[in-house]
């Protein structure tokens, strides 16, 4: 495990963004796992800052998204098809046909789940997944629970879940109960991952994530085992690992 830590969300966003640099100069056509939520909000606009210096080429990349809400239409403004779109894709040169998001439109649930782990292994696996961190130490929309899952799955969104996204639509009851979402074993398949969190509020689950132990009770925990996982964080939100592991931060 790599920490990486950066003074401020400038930084940290600067600091996250490097990596997918990085991962891009090595392989051209990289299969990115993409993550939503604020987060990486500030990686995005880095990259596309780079992308129009000239620095980055997205023409021969591939994107999975790691979920979506249940029922919501694409056009909506809280669909994760949208915020890509919206954040990312529409300001660089990648090639629309070749970026995947679950469809939670999909009348056949199961069958749509199958198709989206169908198409991470037609497309060779990811390469490098980004990850957020839920304030339930969930990643994609994989809650806590008893039983790691495996592939993409329809899941039911945890109060709170729906308590924190509440902040992006009109009301709480607003906020779709459900999701589909990559597995964890899809999310550990990926050759590289890179985590990233922002702010004080996310420093105690991050504290749990990576110094507690691996239990499906703190999803993010599984990512201990992962061979390349690299961590990028701002102080606030690394301030516990720091102050209890001060041996974890460089
Ligand atoms: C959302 C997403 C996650 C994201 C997390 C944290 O619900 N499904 O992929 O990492 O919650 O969101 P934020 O970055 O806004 O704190």
């Amino acid at each position: 495990m790599n920490i990486i830590v950066a003074k401020d969300y400038a930084g940290f966003s600067e600091k996250a963004a490097q990596v997918v640099a990085s991962q891009l100069t090595l392989k051209k056509n990289s299969v990115l796992g993409l993550a939503t939520g604020s987060t990486p909000l500030g990686v995005y606009a880095k990259l596309i800052q780079w992308y129009k210096q000239g620095k980055l080429d997205f023409s021969s990349v591939s994107s999975v998204n790691l979920d979506e809400y249940v029922g919501l239409p694409r056009e909506s403004d809280q669909s994760y098809y949208y915020y890509m779109n919206e954040n990312f894709f529409k300001h660089i040169n990648i090639d629309v046909s070749r970026t995947n998001l679950p469809n939670g439109l999909a009348a056949d649930v199961e069958a749509e789940c199958k198709a989206y782990d169908t198409k991470i292994k037609a497309l060779g696996g990811i390469d490098l997944q980004l990850l957020g961190i839920g304030h339930t130490g969930h990643i994609g929309f994989n809650e806590p629970c008893e039983e790691f899952p495996k592939g993409t799955h329809r899941v039911t969104l945890d109060h709170k879940t729906i308590e924190a996204n509440s902040r992006f639509f009109a009301s709480e009851k607003d906020v779709p109960k459900q999701a589909l979402t990559m597995g964890i074993q899809s999310i550990m398949s990926a050759k590289a991952v890179l985590l990233m969190a922002n702010g004080e509020g996310k420093a105690e689950i991050m504290y749990k994530a990576l110094c507690g132990p691996v239990t499906p009770k703190v999803p993010a925990s599984v990512l201990q085992l992962h061979e390349r996982l690299y961590v990028v964080g701002d102080e606030a939100a690394l301030s516990v690992i720091k102050e209890k592991h001060p041996e974890l931060i460089g």
